[in-house]
C-alpha cells in the first residue's frame, strides 16, 4: 500500500483497503509506543498545524505524533498568522508548502482545506471542518476493532445532529467499512440527501446499510456502538442552544438507551462533552435551561460501556499513522 504524497481531507477519497491499512498501521504504531520502541523515521521533516478553531485532542495528537516520528511542528492560530485574513489561502498554501513537509488544517468550510491542498505541494490533513472530521473516524474505527475484534457488520447508531461533521463522517466511515449505520434524530437533522446517495453507493461495495430514523427504541435495538456529539458545534451561534435542546433532548444518550441497545453496546463520543456542569459553557447553558447534562448523561459517560478515553487516546495513534503513511515513513 503506497499512500505517500496523498492528502487526507475526507474518507470519501479513501478505499476500504486504504482505510484498513491505516488502521493496521495505527495498531502497530500503538503497540510499538507501548513497548517503548521508537519510530522516528521522519527525522528532519517539519509539519505546520493550522487551527482556526480550538482543540485539545487533535492538536496534541498531531504534535505528539509528529514528535514521536522525529518531526518538528509549528502551531499557527488565527490570531498569530496571516492565514485567510491578510493572505489568501492560495498564497499561504504556496508559502507553507515550500517550507513544510505536511500541513494540518482545522477550521470552517471544507472548501478551505480543499483549496489549501490544491495549492500546497505537500500532504494536507483535515483536522476538522464543518463538514467532516476524518481523523476522528480512524480513532473510532480502531476503538471499535479493539473492542469487538472486527469492524464489518457492526451496527453503529449516531444520535443527534447528523448533518454536521461527526454525523456525515460516521455515515461515510461506516459505509466504506461495511458497517450498519443508523442516524437517529428529528428529520431536519438527517444528513444531506446527496451525501446519503453517495454513501449508499459505498455501501453497495462494502455490504453496509444506512438507516435514518426518528424512533429511538427502533434505532438502538441490538446496536454495538451508540455515539453522539455536542448539540451545538464550534462556530455555530449561541442563539441556537434553545432550539437544539428542545429538539435533540429526546435523543440524549441515557441509561435507558444503553439498556435498550443491550450490554454488548459501547458508547463513543469524540469529546469534548457536556455530560455535567464542570465546564464554563456547560454551567452557563445548564443553569439557563435547567439541565445538569446534555447530549449524554453523566451516568452513561462514566459507565463501563463508555470507551471515550480509549477513543481519545487512539486519536494520537491514528493521526500518527496518517502522517507516517502520507509522508512515506
Ligand atoms: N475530538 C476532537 O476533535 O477533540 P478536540 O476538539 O479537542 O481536538
Ligand atoms: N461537532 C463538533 C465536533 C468537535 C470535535 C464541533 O464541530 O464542534
Amino acid at each position: 500500500m503506497n499512500l505517500k504524497g496523498r492528502d487526507f481531507l475526507t474518507l470519501k477519497d479513501y478505499t476500504t483497503e486504504e482505510i484498513t491499512y491505516l488502521l493496521e498501521l495505527a495498531a502497530q504504531l500503538k503497540e510499538k509506543k507501548k513497548k517503548g520502541i521508537l519510530v522516528d523515521t521522519l527525522r528532519g521533516k517539519n509539519v505546520a498545524l493550522i487551527f482556526e478553531k480550538t482543540s485539545t485532542r487533535t492538536r496534541c495528537s498531531f504534535e505528539i505524533a509528529a514528535h514521536d516520528l522525529g518531526m518538528g511542528t509549528t502551531y499557527l492560530d488565527p490570531k498569530s498568522s496571516q492565514f485567510g485574513k491578510k493572505e489568501s489561502i492560495e498564497d499561504s498554501a504556496r508559502v507553507l508548502g515550500s517550507m513544510f513537509d505536511g500541513i494540518e488544517y482545522r477550521g470552517f468550510g471544507q472548501e478551505i482545506v480543499e483549496e489549501l491542498a490544491k495549492y500546497a505541494d505537500v500532504p494536507v490533513w483535515n483536522g476538522l471542518t464543518n463538514e467532516y472530521h476524518p481523523t476522528q473516524m480512524l480513532a473510532d474505527m480502531l476503538t471499535i476493532k479493539e473492542n469487538f475484534g472486527r469492524i464489518k457488520g457492526i451496527k453503529l447508531v449516531y444520535m443527534g445532529d447528523a448533518r454536521y461533521n461527526m454525523g456525515n463522517s460516521y455515515m461515510i466511515a461506516c459505509t466504506k467499512m461495511g458497517m450498519n449505520f443508523v442516524a437517529c434524530a428529528p428529520k431536519k437533522y438527517f444528513p444531506d440527501q446527496e451525501l446519503v446517495k453517495e454513501c449508499e453507493e459505498f455501501g453497495k461495495e462494502s455490504g453496509a446499510t444506512i438507516t435514518l430514523t426518528e424512533n429511538v427504541a427502533e434505532a438502538v435495538k441490538g446496536a454495538d456502538v451508540i455515539c453522539t456529539d455536542v448539540w451545538v458545534s464550534m462556530g455555530e451561534p449561541d442563539e441556537i442552544w434553545e432550539e437544539r435542546i428542545r429538539e435533540l433532548s429526546p435523543y440524549k444518550v441515557t441509561g435507558e438507551v444503553m439498556k435498550q441497545a443491550g450490554s454488548q453496546a459501547i458508547f463513543l463520543h469524540c469529546l469534548p462533552s457536556f455530560h455535567d456542569l464542570k465546564t464554563e459553557i456547560g454551567k452557563e447553558i445548564g443553569e439557563k435551561f435547567h439541565l445538569t447534562e446534555m447530549e449524554v448523561t453523566d451516568e452513561v459517560f462514566r459507565s463501563a460501556q463508555s470507551k471515550v478515553f480509549e477513543e481519545a487516546e487512539n486519536r494520537m495513534h491514528t493521526i500518527k499513522a496518517v502522517m507516517a503513511a502520507t509522508l512515506g515513513a
